[in-house]
């Protein structure tokens, strides 16, 4: 039995309202916290602290690099190291070392893809189409240039969304955790296969040890490349998911990062608005994905 068991309401609610506390209990001045590490990515003892503090919290925390960067994409390596993270996943469009430079890409396999446009992305959760076997389950994603206008993010902690639904009705969980609900077909490029249809669920529980199970989502609202389950609950389910994504919700975050800064989350929900470049201020930021959870 465990807080996220549908028939262990006690459990539950004792999370929620750890959940909940939390989220009260911040101040409006200092929400979202921006936590100083070292511009080489070296995280002290007392900012390791906070940063655990807050993602134990909230699935995620803010960061920003204090004094002159010398390498944004070594300090972002060196921080997930420092937060427990080392399986880095390998996607398409990844760097060598596994790290992908995200910036607008016009030319090459890049330029298929969304995150590599100045286009608005949707509510998702990275890598939700990955195979089972390499869930994504924590994500860097840092700033060494922001664009000359937009490209903001919102940020939404995913165990609030499954709150939210679990209140509204149980039922919409059990149609969300049915392993097949949502199917990603393969991926083709020229006539290649190079990633085979996935199916998953949206809310899934790790069990990383031998404590609580935690949850992890895999989710995305764009409607091309995704079919999902036809029966009514799972309707009425995304439904209700989509109206509370939208919604001005108390624990919606919305902010652009600043050079040197990143986020550092448990693969929370996120978007992107769209974003103009100039020839000074063209978007650079660093993405990490990770199979592996940070470590609290
Ligand atoms: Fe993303």
């Amino acid at each position: 039995m465990s807080h996220l068991d549908l028939q262990d309401n006690k459990a539950y609610q004792l999370w929620v309202d750890r959940k909940q506390d939390a989220y009260e209990k911040r101040s409006k001045n200092d929400f979202p916290l921006i936590i100083d590490i070292n511009a080489n990515g070296e995280i002290s003892e007392q900012s390791l602290s906070v940063l655990k503090d807050h993602i134990n919290s909230y699935n995620f925390a803010l960061y920003q690099l204090v004094g002159d960067v010398v390498d944004h994409l070594a300090s972002v390596k060196q921080i997930g190291l420092q937060m427990g993270l080392k399986e880095l996943d390998k996607n398409l469009c990844a760097r060598e070392d596994r790290v992908t430079k995200l910036m607008v890409t016009e030319h090459g396999r890049g330029n298929l893809y969304i995150p590599y446009s100045n286009k608005a992305i949707g509510w998702h959760t990275d890598g939700y189409y990955n195979p089972m076997h390499q869930r994504v389950l924590a994500m860097v994603l840092h700033c060494e240039q922001p664009a000359e206008q937009g490209g903001v993010n919102d940020l939404l902690d995913h165990d609030m969304a499954y709150i939210h639904l679990r209140n509204e009705n149980p039922d919409f969980i059990r149609a969300l955790s049915k392993l097949e609900v949502m199917r990603i077909p393969k991926n083709i490029e020229n006539g290649v296969e190079i990633r085979p249809q996935t199916c998953s669920a949206v809310f899934m529980q790790e069990n990383e040890s031998d404590q609580d199970p935690v949850l992890a989502m895999r989710f995305s609202k764009r409607k091309r490349n995704i079919i999902w389950s036809d029966d009514s609950l799972t309707k009425e389910a995304l439904a209700s998911l989509f109206e509370f994504l939208d919604s001005n919700s108390p624990y919606h975050v919305s902010y652009r990062l600043n050079s040197g800064e990143g986020v550092i989350c448990n693969n929370i929900l996120h978007t992107r608005s769209a974003f103009t470049d100039s020839a000074q201020n063209t978007r650079v930021y660093y993405r990490a994905r990770y199979y592996n959870r940070i470590k609290i």
